[in-house]
């Protein structure tokens, strides 16, 4: 089997290798996946490099330590004293999580951290899913309860980093509930694959020249957002970054630890 290992803290693109090593042994209660597709999460690049961000610094055993807690590919094996209900069989597409350590050909989890994947939801979607709309729903039930319940009707989420994989998941989830999204990407380019991916919400580029935006000039936020505070260059980081400050106005992150690369910015409704 090969799994990809670093032997200490540092520089992922330095320390990064692919090594040999047995097959696990599987337990009573757990099943062994053929592993497709496990996901680089930014979290993933943090561990490795001992980031504060990351939290407590992984420890590393003397066979070094395999980063990832995801992915996705077929039951292989299932223990002996795995629940029957649950319908696993060698052969089934499944998601995993939580495995930690899931860079790897093959990994062996517990019963319970295997997800059936649809027919429909091809193996590199499945393989970054958990995480991923944990993350989006935990973001927004975050900012639900960030604002008084009686200002909760009608609320406008101002999203940046509306292009990263939890900012695209972010948008989704808020616009089928109905509630009205700005989505903020640093680049043009950027806007325009994300209007062309997800259509939709106004999407505005924060590094475009002031009064320029994919969607529609400036004044378009300032009337989506009505009272919105941001006239001036609405587009630019500095201008964003008063607004946020703003009275009434509260930000989530995806990240507290990390570079917020995915907050929400939400206000009453007129
Ligand atoms: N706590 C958790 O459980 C959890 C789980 C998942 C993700 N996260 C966190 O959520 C964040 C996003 O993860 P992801 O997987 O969605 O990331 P991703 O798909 O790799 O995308 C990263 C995004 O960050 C944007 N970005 C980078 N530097 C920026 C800056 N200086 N200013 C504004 N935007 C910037 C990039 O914008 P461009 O496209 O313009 O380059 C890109 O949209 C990360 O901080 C990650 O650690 C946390």
């Amino acid at each position: 089997m090969r799994r990809i290992v670093h032997h200490k803290l540092g520089d992922p693109s330095e320390l990064l290798r692919v090594e040999e090593c047995p097959s696990e042994a599987l337990g009573a209660n757990q099943v062994r996946v053929k592993v497709s597709f496990a996901p680089i999460h930014p979290g993933d690049l943090l561990g490795v490099m001992g980031s504060p961000a990351f939290g407590t610094p992984p420890t590393i055993g003397p066979d070094g330590r395999v980063p990832g807690f995801e992915g996705a590919g077929l039951v292989s094996e299932i223990g002996p004293r795995v629940d029957q209900n649950l319908g696993l069989r060698p052969g089934l597409r499944v998601a995993f999580f939580p495995a930690p350590g899931s860079w790897r050909d093959e990994v062996v989890v517990p019963a319970g951290s295997v997800t059936p994947l649809p027919d429909t939801i091809p193996d590199e979607i499945g393989a970054q899913l958990l995480i991923n709309t944990a993350t989006a729903l935990t973001a927004i039930r975050t900012a639900h309860e960030s604002v008084p319940p009686d200002s909760r009707a009608g609320v406008v989420v101002l999203l940046t980093a509306a292009g990263s994989a939890v900012g695209r998941l972010l948008g989704k989830l808020l616009t089928d509930r109905g509630v009205k999204v700005i989505r903020l990407v640093r680049s043009e380019v950027g806007a325009e694959k994300l209007a062309e991916l997800l259509p939709g919400s106004p999407i505005f580029a924060t590094d475009a020249p002031a009064g320029r935006s994919v969607q529609g000039p400036p004044p378009r936020v300032r009337r989506f957002t009505s009272r919105s505070t941001v006239s001036a260059a609405p587009c630019s980081a500095t201008s964003l970054t008063s607004w946020l400050k703003g009275p009434g106005r509260s930000s989530i992150s995806a990240h507290l630890a990390a570079r917020r690369a995915i907050s929400g910015c939400l206000r009453p409704a007129p």
